[in-house]
């Protein structure tokens, strides 16, 4: 009797165990299911980057030279309240290339593309060591527009 209830309670305790197993594959949001589904486009515009900020959707792109790389690792430096966080949805290459964080370097969302054609070759090369980094870091996840055409300089810098 009593070894009749053992198995029964084992057999119960492995059911269970599978069951929680499977709702949590299923509901889990960073299994990779979830991650595919909220990559809903490869081509960005400076204004569709902007809602991955960290804040109005979860995961953190940054364009670097009309890349997008997934950046939600590093949410320390581009998350809320992270050092840099501003570069967080937008387009950081003037950024890098003149090491600064200053909002001011940035592009307003409602203008075009940085072309970026006014560096110094000192800034380009300082953009190209940042893009070096990002490349070893993390995933390019797509690529910027305006009116689906890439400014031809920032290709080829
Ligand atoms: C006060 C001066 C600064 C200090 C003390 C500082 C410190 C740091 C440190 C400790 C890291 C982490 C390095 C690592 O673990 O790989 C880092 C990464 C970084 N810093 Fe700075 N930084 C400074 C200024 C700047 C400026 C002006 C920029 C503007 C472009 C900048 C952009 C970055 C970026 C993009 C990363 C890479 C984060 C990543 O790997 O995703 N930093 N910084």
């Amino acid at each position: 009797m009593i070894t009749t209830i053992v198995v029964v309670l084992v057999i119960l305790y492995f059911a269970r165990s599978i069951y929680n197993d499977f709702i949590a594959n299923n509901n889990d949001p960073l299994s990779n299911q979830g991650q595919e589904a909220t990559i809903v486009e490869g081509k960005f515009t400076p204004k569709s980057l902007a809602k991955y900020n960290g804040k109005d959707h979860a995961k953190i792109f940054i364009a670097v030279k009309n890349r997008v790389f997934d950046v939600s690792q590093g949410a320390a430096f581009y998350g809320p309240g992270g050092p840099y966080e501003n570069f967080a949805g937008r387009d950081a290459s003037r950024g890098l290339a003149l090491n600064s964080f200053d909002p001011a370097v940035l592009t307003p969302l409602d203008q075009p593309i940085d072309d970026l054609k006014d560096l110094s070759k000192l800034e380009k090369e300082s953009l190209e060591q940042w893009e070096e980094h990002f490349e070893n870091r993390y995933k390019v996840v797509g690529s910027l527009h305006e009116n689906g055409t890439v400014p031809e300089e920032a290709q080829s810098l």
